[in-house]
């Protein structure tokens, strides 16, 4: 079967996940905010329905809803409306309105909005049309792109949820000049781990990338080029079942960081934070197995996006050791591994003994 992959569409990309049958455009530019109506074909909803937060909603909703009529949904930003009970707000929202099954549910937000509304979206009358409008640069070069929706349970992060992909995603760098710089840096960490897995060009683009003072052009092109790599993979893998694990890598030491940080308000660590720990770990466990070292590279990077390369708080070695084993991508048991072999080049399923991840770990706490 011949591999399908992502093309250049008028301003964007179109994603068609291998074996699927509906593939779905990502629209990238600055403004377009303004403009859903003329970039997408809303007509043809019976009603919509546009989920977003109480910091979004006096930025960023008037720009989005001024051409077309719709229901709002605001919720209160953080991870933690990751939930059963938002769930059952939007839920119970979009039934009270009548939401038929021809409804469409557009997400406004960071990937804390568009993960909790494409589950919501995805499984209300069992599935009714999503579209992101990812706001965070996290959001927009990572979370939105690939159907991965989802809550979290039980002090895990992501345990519930499903891969359903959305009918579009709208990308405008503009929204960004909003966001706090912590936040900014945040999705910095998921740009340098897409240069890391795929494309060492990339990297040293991201390197020479003066963030501080750059125009949105160059903004723009260095979230283009992140989403394309991110769009090559999950359409090649829409599924995760081989290549897709790569985008992975930073995640099942950050993972474990990120679920941490959770019960600890003073010390929690933004998504983008605990990944890039995560880096760290998992390129000191890619070293400890004797490929590249990318180590200090990586921790040069992380430095000059103002990213931690040292955990503070109280992270202990044992629980961050028993956090790795509850991730999702483990099978039978065993944690696996998506590791670097070189720079642009990922490997994954890679099994690790726990004695070389202990000592991995030790790097940053
Ligand atoms: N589905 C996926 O493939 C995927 C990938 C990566 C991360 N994620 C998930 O994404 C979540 C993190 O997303 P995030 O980093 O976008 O955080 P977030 O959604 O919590 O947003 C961060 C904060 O920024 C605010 N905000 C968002 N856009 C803004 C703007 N333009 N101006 C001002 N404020 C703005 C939000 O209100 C929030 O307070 C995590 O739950 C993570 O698991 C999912
Ligand atoms: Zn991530």
């Amino acid at each position: 079967m011949a591999k399908m992959h992502p093309m250049k569409s008028n301003q964007g990309l179109h994603i068609q996940p291998e074996n699927q049958r509906r593939g779905y455009d990502i629209h990238i530019g600055s403004g377009f905010i303004n403009h859903l109506s003329d970039i997408l074909n809303l007509k043809d909803y019976s009603s919509i329905a546009v989920l977003t937060d109480s910091n979004l909603e006096p930025l960023w909703l008037k720009n989005l809803t001024d051409a077309f009529c719709c229901y709002t949904i605001i919720i209160n930003p953080g991870e933690a409306q990751k939930s059963i009970p938002s769930l059952e707000t939007i839920w119970g929202q979009l039934n009270e309105h009548r939401f038929d099954r021809k409804a469409v549910l557009i997400n406004l937000g960071g990937g804390v909005i568009g993960d909790l509304g494409g589950f919501a979206a995805a499984t209300y009358k069992r599935g009714i049309d999503f579209i992101q409008v990812p706001t965070t640069l996290l959001s927009q070069v990572d979370a939105s792109i690939g159907g991965k929706t989802g809550i979290n349970f039980a002090g895990i992060k992501n345990l519930v949820g499903s891969i359903t992909q959305p009918t579009a995603v709208v990308v405008d760098p503009l929204v960004l000049k909003t966001l706090s710089d912590r936040e900014f840096c945040s999705g910095c960490a998921e740009i340098v781990k897409h240069g890391l897995i795929r494309d060492r060009d990339y990297l040293a683009e991201i390197e020479d990338w003066d963030f501080k003072n750059s125009d949105l052009a160059r903004t723009e092109e260095i979230i283009r080029r992140s989403i394309e790599i991110k769009a090559e993979i999950v359409s090649a893998d829409p599924l995760e079942q081989g290549l897709r694990k790569i985008l992975n890598f930073g995640h099942t030491a950050g993972h474990a960081f990120e679920a941490l940080s959770l019960g600890h308000e003073k010390e929690r660590l933004l998504h983008g934070e605990a990944v890039a720990l995560g880096m760290i770990v998992e390129a000191e466990i890619s070293r400890l197995l004797g490929y590249e070292d990318q180590v200090a590279k990586i921790c040069d990077l992380i430095s000059k996006f103002n990213l931690p390369t040292k955990a503070r708080g109280p992270f202990e070695l044992d629980s961050l050791i028993e956090r790795t084993r509850s991730d999702k991508k483990n099978v039978g048991g065993t944690t696996r591994w998506s590791l670097l072999e070189a720079t642009g080049k990922a490997i994954f399923d890679i099994e690790v003994k726990e004695e070389l991840v202990k000592e991995a770990f030790m790097r940053v706490i």
